[in-house]
């Protein structure tokens, strides 16, 4: 326990600006400071820090306390952790009452899931800068990329002994339970009752939460033969990794500062940037930015950088994730590298100073940099030009701030050499579009109600795409959890086969989303993936979604097929037939929307060449939906 003593200490030291400024950025108004309230979700400020009564209050949310309360409610700690926090935060010496066990006394899972991290953490630092092997294998990694000494222990790199058990067995005798570091991702335990340590052999990248406690690790392999080369924490009780931004907490301070956050790839990118004295710069690991790792982002600076990689089949792909920053109110600019570089390896190539001189170079407004691109390959072809408004007005259709809006179509009609008019139409059908759609969801939501009555044979008849691709997308999650590891053929197993089938397809019912994503990134990252995975490890919802699609459904009572010797066949001695069918349908649904997306637009439409345009189009989608329904054996009529 603390001390009475400390903790008057700390209510003594505490300051509600300085506390609150750590996430998120205050602004003077009057007596008080304004902020967007980090509780809730809002672009107006409604947020006020009262410095002179060390109080914060919400007017849109109600929520108010002093620095304790405000640590306790955002980083979700006890209070006794909020007062360690802020001892650490202010560097004030803890008295500790009684020298009990701490991880014992700690009631709560998720203190007891940061204590043992946070035990890990010191293990891995320990081996790397004493033992012997650390020092060899992990420490001489670490020089050949040249992280300096400063940088390891700004990041807390460590490094995993090459040995099955090493760090569970240290765990164990410091009376931390199996169950424990099995939850927090430390320990593997395998059916058939061998276990071992997750991370072995490694260099330790840890992942700490915005507050400084580690959550998670990354670590990567020294060895060439090795797969995967990154190995990640599980997600946990702590560890969602869809809301921590990797170097967030290192880079805080500076991004406030800056008023900017560069956004890079890996743990390596960040680091690196780090020792080219840029500090305000985070990781999203590999893949595009969830809306609440933007939201993290924006308590404390509404503009982000993105330092692409020289890659251009790379670049075309990460375009799209841009535009969800745009939605959510943020200005973005993009820094482009010499194909084959990264931020890690060009900051290296070049050095600090002029790797910051390309930086501020190189740096340019997002929707400038896009139109310019589609400009330049659409220069004398009128049909890559209709194409190349289309991406650009749908990068700017998502911006909220109408203001911005209009600048950019401006800026972009001189880029694009075209009529503003023009641009100003095309984004105003998209808008309405977008209504539409959005009433067609409401209504759809109203109907759903219970309270109001629907005619369900009315219901039946009316053809919504969407409803048949919802369908589809939960058919081949299904199959996916059930017989993901069954084979097709040899060695080609049916996750395989779908995982291939559906990368070119973005599913439109969130929940599936999801768990098609964490399925595809744990098959990627080697690890043995199933519906099991999910009930251990994924949120009530999914594990209820998962627990739905996996539990058996028609059983045919075994004594009625005793009695008439009948053979029953079993779904999976047709699951290629199965798996085929569904990927085929899911397919013509998607291009059954796109037709009545397009008719929809041929509605709309009064210029001739565009006219002609979507009629192509209209033809294109016609002869796939065709052929698709061959293969399915179904003729449509008309
Ligand atoms: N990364 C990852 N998982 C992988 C590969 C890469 O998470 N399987 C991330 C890491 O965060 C890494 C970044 O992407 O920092 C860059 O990848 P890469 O260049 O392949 O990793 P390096 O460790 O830099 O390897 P190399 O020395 O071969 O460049
Ligand atoms: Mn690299």
């Amino acid at each position: 326990m603390i001390s009475q003593h400390t903790i008057q200490l700390v209510k003594d030291r505490m300051d509600i600006e300085e506390v609150v400024s750590d996430y998120v950025s205050l602004k003077r108004k009057g007596q008080n400071l304004w902020a967007c309230c980090p509780f809730h979700d809002e672009k107006t400020p409604s947020f006020s820090v009262a410095p002179h009564k060390g109080i914060y209050k919400c007017f849109g949310c109600g929520k108010a306390g002093d620095s304790i309360s405000f640590i306790e409610e955002h980083d979700g700690l006890n209070y006794l952790e909020a007062i360690r926090h802020l001892a650490g935060k202010y560097g004030i010496e803890i008295e500790e009452t009684e020298q009990s066990d701490e991880q014992i006394e700690a009631q709560n899972e998720k203190d007891s899931l940061l204590i043992v991290l946070g035990f890990a953490k010191d293990h891995y630092r320990n081996l790397l800068t004493q033992s012997v092997e650390g020092k060899s294998i992990g420490g001489s990694y670490f020089r050949e990329r040249g992280f300096t000494e400063q940088i390891i222990e700004k990041f807390e790199l460590g490094y995993s002994l090459d040995q099955w058990d090493g760090f569970t067995k240290e765990a164990l005798s410091k009376a931390y339970s199996e169950d424990l570091l099995e939850k927090a991702g430390l320990l593997v335990k395998k059916e058939n009752g061998r276990q071992y340590d997750r991370f072995r052999g490694r260099v330790i990248f840890p992942i700490h939460n915005v507050s400084g406690k580690v959550v998670a690790f990354g670590a990567r392999t020294l060895k060439k033969e090795d797969k995967p080369k990154y190995l990640n924490s599980p997600e946990s009780d702590v560890y969602h990794k869809s809301k921590v931004l990797y170097g967030l907490f290192q880079a805080k301070q500076a991004i406030r500062q800056h008023d900017n956050c560069y956004l890079v790839e890996g743990y390596t990118d960040v680091i690196s940037l780090h020792q080219s004295d840029i500090e305000n710069v985070v990781a999203s690991s590999g893949t595009s930015l969830t809306t609440d790792q933007i939201k993290l982002i924006s308590r404390f600076s509404n503009n982000i950088t993105v330092l692409f990689d020289g890659d251009a089949a790379g670049l075309r792909a990460s375009l799209r994730g841009i535009d969800m920053i745009l939605e959510a109110g943020m200005n973005v600019r993009v820094v482009v590298f010499p194909e084959g570089e990264d931020p890690d390896s060009y900051s290296r190539k070049l050095g600090t100073t002029a790797f910051n001189t390309y930086l501020n170079a190189e740096s340019q407004d997002f929707i400038s940099f896009k139109v310019t691109l589609f400009a330049k390959e659409a220069a004398n072809d009128p049909v890559k030009k209709a194409d190349a408004i289309k991406e650009v007005i749908q990068s700017i259709g998502v911006i909220p701030d109408p203001i911005k809006r209009a600048v950019y179509l401006k800026d972009s009609s001189k880029l694009l050499d075209m009529d503003e008019s023009l641009l100003v139409a095309e984004l105003n059908k998209l808008l309405i579009q977008k209504r539409r759609t959005n009433q067609k969801k409401e209504d759809r939501l109203a109907h759903e109600t219970p309270s109001s009555e629907v005619i369900p044979e009315l219901k039946e008849k009316s053809f919504d795409p969407d409803d048949s691709i919802v369908a589809q997308e939960r058919e081949s999650i299904r199959l996916l959890l059930n017989y993901g590891n069954e084979d097709l053929e040899e060695d080609y197993k049916l996750k395989d086969y779908l995982i291939e089938e559906l990368r070119e397809i973005e599913f439109i019912t969130p929940i599936f989303k999801t768990i098609f994503e964490i399925f595809q990134e744990q098959h990627a990252s080697g690890n043995m993936i199933d519906s099991q995975y999910f009930i251990r490890n994924a949120s009530n919802e999914i594990k209820k979604e998962v627990i739905d699609l996996t539990a058996v459904r028609r059983e045919v009572s075994p004594i009625w097929t005793d009695k008439h010797q009948i053979q029953i066949p079993h779904e999976q001695d047709f699951l290629d037939h199965t798996v085929y069918q569904n990927i085929t349908r899911l397919k013509r649904n998607i291009v059954q929307k796109l037709i009545e997306e397009n008719k929809e637009n041929l509605r709309d439409v009064t210029d001739p060449l565009e006219m002609d345009r979507l009629f192509e189009i209209q033809k294109k989608l016609k002869a796939s939906e065709m052929e698709l329904s061959k293969v399915l054996g179904t003729v449509i009529p008309k």
